[in-house]
């Protein structure tokens, strides 16, 4: 649980005698849970939109349009055109992640949510209308992902500007929570319309169609919120930000808190404001804060392993797996995908009882020893030509994917998610976070792209590979990460630049506020 108090302790810009008493304030208004479910609906559309896929290429007249004609007559997809339309969505997302940074520093947060959300229906309506020509459903894919991409970063962006400091970090794990229900979704609708249209367009038609539910939402629905408060700031709408720190707070207007917060944001971008930034020299200059090399390193490959769990194997190619096993494969997805969202509110708990280091290690070790179990039980146990022949084993692959589902979604899933939104400082969050999501996004890829082909070589025994993956994750969260539980984000920035030891960081004991100050003011970070 965040502790207002601690950061009333360690910011240098309040008179030690000010009364301090947040205490009132220790809920989440009306407003602040409002705010943070609509804009979340940024991760259902990420969540449908990358769970969509899986089902489609199992879709009769989807495989009779884009597919490629096989020997036996019936139609089905070359290793090529499949990683191409599953994973170019990954390719937009990685660039539109990129890019909205920087959008995002000019026209604001809030209108770059409206700007995203129209390209990503844009590209829906790309994919809904192309005929039989793959290459559009591509291009279609291509484009939305580039919003999703920029989505994928504003999303958590807007919530951590916009939240009482209190409630930030079950904020930013309703956006993974949302992304879980959209994956979710998506399996539903896929299970609904194949059911009910599987030889016509209408399978895959009306699926990429409700997509446009949630953008339109999103994208109207934003224009009903603020802007951050710490944009508005920036921009000399000062009065602005003080009404929307009121209203999530839920304070009125001469609260110390928002008294407080307001000069938080004043000091820190009087702070910016003296050194030069530009494009180039600004990226420099993160490279070169303290331990910022470190932390950026650490993003990218936090998130790196985030893909290399195998949790996307299952949601991008879990129907395929299973029809490939004869096991009936649009209910499997929708179960797993179910335990996927179901699974994540554990992992909102978990993330402020258990703390990051452990819940991610033993997720680890737990992820590791599923993959092991399901690719020997499909490398030794299955009989490929005759599944019917060992019915068992097509159990206790479903069980053991299951299983590894629970792990991931309690812990890999969300927590990479606010690791990254906790260990930059606020003046390279966005530059920083970015370079972190497009690691995601680049391996998300690259695992949409090659599984087809790694399947195709290797089969279950592909497993192994992610069983390797996660253990060596685990080691990494021991060796590097830091505990941020129940730290401020003041507090978790020091211990980085302090080099506290990772292993050592939960009982660390933060030093007293001069000495905060004095460590900042030296490296640069100052608030
Ligand atoms: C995380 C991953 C995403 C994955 C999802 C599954 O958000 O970043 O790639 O599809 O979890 O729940």
């Amino acid at each position: 649980e965040h502790d207002p108090s601690k950061s009333e302790k360690n910011s240098h810009v309040r008179q030690a005698d000010e009364p301090l008493d947040y205490s009132p304030l220790r809920r989440v208004t009306g407003r602040s849970f409002a705010m943070a479910t609509l804009v979340s609906m940024g991760g259902l559309i990420f969540g449908y939109d990358t769970g969509q896929i899986s089902g489609f290429l199992e879709m009769p007249d989807f495989l009779r349009r884009f597919g490629e004609p096989q020997p036996d007559g019936s139609y089905g997809f070359s290793n090529v055109r499949q990683g191409l339309i599953v994973g170019l969505l990954s390719i937009g997302t990685l660039i539109g992640a990129l890019v909205a940074a920087p959008v995002a520093d000019k026209i604001g947060r809030r209108w770059s949510v409206c700007l995203w959300s129209i390209v990503v229906s844009v590209g829906f309506v790309v994919q809904v209308s192309a005929v039989n020509v793959w290459e559009q459903i591509m291009i279609g894919r291509f484009i939305a992902g580039w919003g999703v991409g920029a989505l994928s970063l504003l999303v958590p962006m807007y919530q951590a500007e916009t939240a009482p400091p209190w409630i930030r970090g079950a904020l930013v794990c309703t956006y993974q929570l949302f992304i879980t229900l959209g994956i979710f979704l998506a399996a539903c609708f896929n299970y609904g319309t194949y059911s009910h249209q599987r030889d016509s367009s209408a399978s895959w038609r009306i699926v990429i169609g409700l997509g446009w539910l949630w953008t339109l939402i999103l994208g109207l629905g934003i224009l009903l919120f603020s802007e951050t408060p710490r944009f508005d700031y920036r921009r000399g709408r000062i009065e602005a930000a003080r009404v929307t720190l009121q209203r999530v707070y839920g304070a009125p207007r001469n609260h110390h808190a928002i008294h407080t917060q307001m000069e938080e944001i004043a000091s820190k971008l009087r702070a910016e404001s003296q050194v030069k930034q530009g494009a180039i020299g600004g990226a420099i200059e993160m490279f070169r804060a303290p331990r910022m090399t470190y932390r950026i390193m650490l993003g990218v490959v936090l998130q790196m392993f985030q893909q290399l769990t195998g949790a996307n194997f299952f949601f991008y190619y879990g129907t395929s797996i299973f029809a490939s096993v004869n096991i009936s494969s649009f209910i499997t997805q929708l179960i797993l995908n179910g335990i996927n969202f179901g699974s994540t509110f554990l992992g909102l708990v978990l993330v402020e009882r258990a703390g990051r280091r452990l819940s991610l290690i033993i997720g680890s070790i737990w992820m590791t020893i599923c993959f092991l179990v399901f690719a020997s039980v499909g490398h030794f146990m299955l009989d490929r030509d005759m599944p019917a022949n060992t019915p068992t084993a097509g159990i206790i692959l479903i069980v053991f994917a299951a299983l590894f589902i629970v792990g991931y979604a309690t812990t890999w899933g969300p927590m990479v998610w606010t690791i990254i939104a906790e260990i930059y400082p606020s003046r390279y969050r966005a530059r920083a976070m970015a370079i972190a999501t497009a690691s995601n996004w680049l391996w998300n890829f690259l695992i949409a792209f090659f599984t087809p082909f790694i399947t195709s070589a290797i089969d279950f025994r592909y497993g192994y590979v992610f069983a390797a993956c996660n253990l060596v994750a685990g080691v990494i969260v021991y060796l590097f990460v830091i505990e941020g539980q129940g730290r401020t984000l003041e507090e978790i920035d020091t211990m980085y630049i302090e080099h506290v030891s990772p292993r050592a960081s939960a009982k660390w004991v933060p030093p007293q506020p001069e000495e905060i100050t004095r460590l900042r003011r030296e490296a640069g970070t100052e608030v």
